[in-house]
């Protein structure tokens, strides 16, 4: 068994992500679940802490899970965290074109593999993009995230 990093910017984190961490706590054993910022998606919704704590209320019941937020690159994450590779979740064939580019740049420059682990086909429609999309206008997300995050994301769009 071995600790594995699995970073995105999970804004928020969905069900297929929540896959994509139990698969990886399979295979490998020990998950950190990292947050971070991808520079080709607009400014969060919610602040790198707030992720946090609603994947670690989605977690909970993964006791070889931990969730931490790091800025910076996704290969220092995984050297700070010792971990022996990075896991990406794949939904689609465009998610493979751009996490293949991902995968190799890493690998070139620091020598961290990435494993891919492909989403349970039924979640794989799931987009944190369309997620925010649908709350922002008060729709019902339940069915694709997490009851933690749904909790959230009710609170946060009745504030607003
Ligand atoms: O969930 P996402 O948005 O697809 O995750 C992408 C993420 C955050 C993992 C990626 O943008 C990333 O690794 N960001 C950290 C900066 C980095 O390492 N850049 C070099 C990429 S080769």
């Amino acid at each position: 068994m071995s600790t594995v990093i699995y970073p995105g910017s999970f804004d928020p984190f969905h069900l297929g992500h929540l896959d994509v961490v139990e698969q990886a706590v399979q295979l490998f054993g020990d998950v950190v679940v990292a947050v971070m910022h991808n520079p080709q998606k607009p400014s969060g919704q919610f602040t790198a802490d707030e992720r946090v704590d609603m994947i670690t209320a989605s977690v909970a019941k993964l006791p070889s899970v931990r969730v931490q937020a790091f800025s910076g690159l996704a290969i220092d994450a995984a050297e700070a965290v010792k971990a022996s590779c990075i896991v990406k979740g794949l939904r689609t064939p465009a998610d493979f074109e751009v996490e293949q580019q991902m995968a190799h740049t890493n690998y070139t420059v620091s020598g961290i593999r990435t494993v891919y682990v492909p989403c349970a086909p039924a979640l794989g429609f799931i987009s944190s993009r369309f997620i925010r999309e649908i709350s922002a206008h008060g729709g019902d997300v339940s069915s694709m995230v997490p009851s933690a995050v749904s909790k959230v994301l009710q609170a946060h769009h009745k504030r607003s």
